[in-house]
């Protein structure tokens, strides 16, 4: 049972973390040099003991799991790590292997992991309440996850919505493909599960394009996909609303709508890209960019960040810098036990090179080009050329490097960006928190579980919740 006061105690303890450490948190690390963010490590009193750790101590500092704690970690920083850990450790791992003989079909392995492990959660809910007959997929992508629920629940209706013309398309070619080659290999394993599939089980899914607004929130919502999908789902039938990596602001979208509508009865949701959500106060101008976020961005609209009423009364924003941040993937990082690329060391000099030489100290866009350079000047040309900026002198890009190239300075930015990661699931924990919180409020009780291996798929928490 989801305890309300923990919640908001784990609630306020994110907001203390990130109050805490906002010089982690919002300092680009572009500025690193620039804004000598280095400082504040020593200031903290961590700087002795960060240095003195080995290589692959580093590499492990992003996860609070693996963080090298030992007697000579100044107290402090023993108790960011744990605290940290703390705000996610009350949501249960999920464990299951994939079975043998699972047909991948252009599925690369991380999709593999997820489409298996979602459609089992969906399914075992589908089992358990016989009522639920169709299945609303939102932002469902090439269809791989509407395809899995269609063919282990016969019977059960599934729609994918999307807002990509060519992810339909796509799902219905590929759906066609599946008939062919999975489905009686499927059938053959599950003559043996006695799962009883019959040759009509593909003809359960239906790819829709439609862009999902606001204005989907509503009572007949289910009516809705029922006539836009000229009647493949009943109007009136008991539904599922699921959603893997919903992006941005689609994940609260799904809960307002999953809310609002009767006939939807329980979810299935694994939010993504953090970096797209609405916030209620614009914080940063990035939020209404690109051509979808645009239309979007309404921070007045219901389902933007925060929802729950906790939340909403004493409000937390978050800067561009910590929803990045919530979309990196600490486990992944360490468990790679590699430090960080080069390039981002030439980044930080290239930004000094910037103030220097053009007076500009803002943050910006150098490229893909320059991020795969071998070398400094490299880096310098390519990115003057995407920046569209005269060419500086081989003699100033060199002496500029120099005064940063020694061993010192470059691993303090690789500690400083290790740090931050280490903070990244805190951001994350406090969105999956309002929307637990916001579903509370409503009366539904929901549960988050880390669905998924976070070092194989970072963005592995789900919220399940169903309507009594
Ligand atoms: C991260 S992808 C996930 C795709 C799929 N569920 C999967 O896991 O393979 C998110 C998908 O949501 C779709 N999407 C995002 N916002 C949407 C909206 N407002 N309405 C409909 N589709 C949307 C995108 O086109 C994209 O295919």
């Amino acid at each position: 049972m989801v305890l309300r006061h923990e919640l908001e105690l784990t609630a306020n303890k994110c907001k203390d973390l990130l109050h805490q450490y906002k010089f982690l948190i919002d300092s680009p690390l572009v500025s690193f040099l620039v804004d000598n963010q280095w400082q504040s490590i020593e200031d903290i009193g961590w700087s002795q003991y960060l240095l003195s750790l080995s290589d692959r101590d580093l590499t492990l500092i992003p996860d609070p799991k693996t963080f090298p704690v030992t007697s000579d970690t100044p107290p402090s920083l023993a108790r960011l790590v744990s605290d940290c850990l703390s705000t996610y450790s009350s949501f249960p791992a999920v464990q299951s292997e994939l079975p043998p003989g699972f047909v991948t079909l252009g599925m690369s392995p991380k999709k593999q992991h997820e489409v298996f492990r979602m459609g089992e959660a969906v399914k075992s809910i589908l089992e358990r309440d016989q009522n639920i007959l169709q299945v609303i997929d939102f932002g469902s992508g090439k269809g791989y996850l509407p395809e899995y629920i269609a063919l282990t629940s016969p019977g059960v209706k599934v729609v994918g919505l999307d807002r990509e013309e060519v992810n339909s398309a796509g799902g219905l070619q590929r759906n066609k493909l599946m008939e062919k080659l999975w489905l009686p290999l499927y059938k053959k394993q599950n003559d043996v599960n006695n799962r009883g599939l019959d040759r009509n089980t593909m003809n359960h899914y239906q790819p829709v394009t439609i862009e999902l607004k606001e204005e989907h929130i509503s009572e007949g919502f289910v009516q809705n996909i029922s006539t836009i999908s000229k009647g493949f789902v009943s109007a009136s039938s008991n539904s599922m609303l699921v959603g893997l990596h919903a992006c941005g602001d689609l994940t609260s979208l799904l809960l307002q709508t999953f809310l609002r509508c009767p006939q939807l009865k329980s979810i299935v949701a694994v939010g993504c890209c953090y970096h797209l959500i609405t916030q209620k106060e614009r914080t940063q101008s990035y939020m209404t960019d690109g051509q979808h976020k645009r239309k979007l961005a309404d921070p007045n609209s219901i389902h933007a960040f925060p929802t729950s009423r906790f939340l909403q009364q004493s409000p937390i924003y978050f800067t561009r810098n910590a929803l990045n941040l919530a979309s990196q993937a600490p486990e992944r990082m360490s468990s790679s036990q590699s430090l960080p690329a080069k390039n981002l060391f030439f980044r930080a000099v290239f930004q000094v090179l910037l103030l220097d030489q053009f007076d500009s100290g803002s943050p910006c866009n150098v490229g893909h080009s320059a991020s795969t350079a071998s070398s400094f000047q490299n880096y310098c040309k390519a990115a003057f050329r995407k920046l569209k900026l005269n060419d500086v002198a081989d003699s100033i890009i060199e002496s500029c490097f120099e005064r940063f190239n020694d061993s010192i300075t470059e691993r303090r930015l690789y500690i400083f960006h290790q740090l931050r990661i280490l903070l990244a699931r805190v951001i994350e924990s406090l969105i999956l928190i309002d929307r637990m919180l916001f579903l509370l409020d409503n009366e539904i009780e929901p549960s988050v579980l880390g669905l998924f291996d976070p070092v194989v798929s970072p963005r592995c928490y789900v919220i399940v919740a169903e309507k009594s």
